[in-house]
């Protein structure tokens, strides 16, 4: 029986790479659906969960992709209230890679030293993301900052993940030389989470940091998030810091995305969502 996975993308166009993955990790045929929110799901989920026996159901599982994590978070809880019983599939939430790009660098930190107790400062943490990332970190026991160029943005971005997952973090706004010393000031780790292509950190603004011991940069393009890095590091040590940058961290993510692929096959009710993904990245950062 063919492994058919639904992708249910909120934006208007639905992502490539997903739908790549997505056949790397296993499906053999993907259906992407663009601008799907929680008022239309109904019938797309009723589609999936009525049309296979109990014991074929495994064959069937949706993708909840898109840029915007809030209505990504929103989709995602609307198709597990349409199931019921045995009429469910597996489904697992990705919006922009927040889950397993978080949770591969998380879990490569949280290899790297024990993050309970220390201080985490997500930079440019508003999007799909640095949210997640600062919820592991939270959750890893980390006093976590989170920045934006904008304080009500930054507090808004705590306000959701702390509705869904109880985790507290400081909002701070970080958009001059002042205001991101403040942010740095004290802080252990620093994961930069910026729209690809923005300069975080200058190389005087984290070099000889005093309490600095990791860093985790997402960006992959010819601008990184802190200068004097590189995209390739993984664990690489530099002025006394450990280094992960965006293919560092992007390999796991990869390995990481296609097994959460895998797993959705296995049975009918799989969710995966921050804490399952994490689980997995943990193990597979071994
Ligand atoms: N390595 C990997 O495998 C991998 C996988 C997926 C994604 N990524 C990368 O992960 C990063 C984060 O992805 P995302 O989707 O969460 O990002 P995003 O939503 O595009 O952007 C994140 C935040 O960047 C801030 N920002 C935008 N323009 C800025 C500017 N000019 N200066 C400073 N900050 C700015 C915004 O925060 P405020 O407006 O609140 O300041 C925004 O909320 C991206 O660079 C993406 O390419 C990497």
């Amino acid at each position: 029986m063919k492994k058919l996975l639904y992708h249910f993308d909120t934006d208007v166009m639905p992502s490539v790479f997903d739908s790549v993955v997505a056949y790397d990790g296993g499906a053999d045929h993907v259906t992407q659906l663009s601008g799907v929110t929680e008022e239309n799901c109904n019938s797309l989920v009723e589609g999936a969960i009525y049309t296979r026996a109990p014991k074929d159901k495994k064959n069937t599982a949706i993708f909840v992709g898109g840029s915007d994590l809030i209505a990504g978070q929103k989709l995602f809880q609307a198709v597990q209230n349409e199931f019921f019983g045995n009429f469910s599939v597996s489904v697992m939430l990705d919006s922009n890679g927040c889950n397993t790009t978080s949770a591969a660098g998380v879990a490569l930190l949280n290899q790297a030293t024990n993050l309970q107790g220390k201080t985490a400062v997500v930079l440019a943490g508003t999007g799909p993301v640095g949210q997640r990332a600062a919820v592991l970190l939270a959750k890893s026991g980390a006093n976590v900052r989170l920045t934006s160029r904008k304080q009500s943005r930054s507090a808004e971005a705590c306000k959701a993940m702390h509705t869904r997952f109880g985790v507290e973090m400081t909002p701070m706004q970080a958009d001059d030389d002042v205001s991101i010393q403040q942010a740095m000031d004290g802080a252990h780790v620093v994961f930069g989470a910026a729209k690809a292509g923005i300069q975080l950190l200058n190389a005087k603004q984290w070099q000889n940091h005093p309490s600095l011991e990791l860093i985790a940069d997402v960006g992959t393009s010819k601008i990184l998030g802190f200068e004097g890095i590189d995209v390739m590091d993984k664990g690489t040590e530099r002025y006394g810091v450990k280094v992960f940058g965006g293919i560092g961290i992007g390999a796991l993510k990869l390995k990481l995305h296609r097994a959460c692929i895998t797993k959705l096959f296995e049975s009918n009710d799989i969710v995966l969502d921050a804490e399952a993904i994490y689980k997995i990245a943990q193990h597979m950062a071994k």
